[in-house]
């Protein structure tokens, strides 16, 4: 029979196990979690809107040196109007002829710089029943979302090494996970992207670079176009913007990855054994989603 001492004792034993666990878990969480929320130099490509816009203003207001870059110079100059201190820099990710004399350019200018965000990123839908596709944009596509990520990292990580904490945070999409039919180029990347991380992740283990995936849900920006950034299926930029931080502030960054709770049916399914059932509710809805 369980007496009352008995289950005392074995309330003692699973306490003690659960509270070791829990150390544990905190100790493997720390070890992978070195991102600070503030005091951090910044730079952040596709910074002039939607999400690289969101969260250069919300890491502005955290205390950090936020320089945002993109092609559209009159956006970068109102940005950075709106939100003294912030700092702005013309670059088109996909002249790959550029990425050097950037990089040092910008270096020069921000030698503290500890923290690159590869956010730009382009989404296309594309028919591959048709008798032709547009190759140029597939194309296009795959070099401003996989080779221009690639470039810019190869050319920094030499200086985020040296820092004390530094990270590199990629924008990938949950559609890395369960693929839009609509964008099999723009799914693909990021599942490149997905794959490429985890790699570069384990290279780096014992760095002081942190490599960690943004990996949104469909969000209300102008990514697929202007009716997106109105489109009531998709997550309200603002929340989205907010829960990240809140994630970033937690440290809740298990596996490196950033997760919203609205990404994660995407992110989960082929683990949970729901891959069939998300792809086809996915890929039955009637909508650009990207
Ligand atoms: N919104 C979503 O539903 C969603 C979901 C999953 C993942 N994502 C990802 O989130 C990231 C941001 O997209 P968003 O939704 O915020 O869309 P967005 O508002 O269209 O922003 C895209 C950003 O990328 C920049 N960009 C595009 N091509 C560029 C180039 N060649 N050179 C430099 N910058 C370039 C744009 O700046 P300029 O035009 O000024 O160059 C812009 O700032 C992308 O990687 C996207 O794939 C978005």
């Amino acid at each position: 029979m369980l007496t009352n001492d008995k289950f005392c004792n074995l309330l003692k034993v699973y306490g003690m196990r659960f509270a070791q666990a829990t150390s544990a878990i905190r100790s493997v969480q720390r070890s992978i979690q070195t991102m600070k929320i503030s005091n951090n130099t910044i730079l952040i490509t596709g910074g002039t809107s939607g999400i690289g816009r969101g969260l250069a203003e919300a890491l502005h207001k955290k205390g950090n040196k936020v320089v945002i870059a993109g092609r559209r110079k009159q956006l970068i100059d109102e940005i950075v109007a709106a939100n003294p201190g912030m700092e702005g820099i013309v670059l088109d990710v996909t002249d790959q002829s550029k990425i050097a004399s950037f990089t040092a350019d910008v270096l020069k200018k921000y030698p503290d710089l500890n923290v690159l965000i590869n956010n730009a990123g382009m989404a296309r839908m594309e028919d591959w029943k048709a008798d032709k596709v547009d190759m140029r944009e597939v194309t296009e596509t795959i070099t401003t979302n996989i080779t221009a990520v690639l470039g810019l990292t190869q050319a920094f990580m030499p200086h985020l090494k040296k820092q004390k904490d530094a990270a590199m945070i990629t924008t990938t999409s949950g559609l890395a996970f369960v693929p839009l039919a609509g964008g099999p180029t723009y799914s693909a990347t990021k599942a490149f992207l997905h794959s490429w991380l985890q790699s570069v992740r384990q290279q780096l283990k014992g760095t002081s670079v942190e490599i960690l995936e943004l990996a949104p849900p469909y969000v209300q920006t102008e990514l697929g176009g202007e009716a997106q950034k109105k489109d009531p299926r998709a997550m309200p930029l603002d929340e989205y913007v907010s829960e990240v931080m809140q994630i970033l502030e937690s440290g809740n960054t298990a596996r490196g990855e950033i997760l919203v709770e609205r990404v994660k049916p995407l992110r989960d399914a082929e683990g949970n054994g729901s891959y069939d059932q998300v792809f086809e509710q996915l890929n039955g809805m009637e909508f650009a989603m990207v």
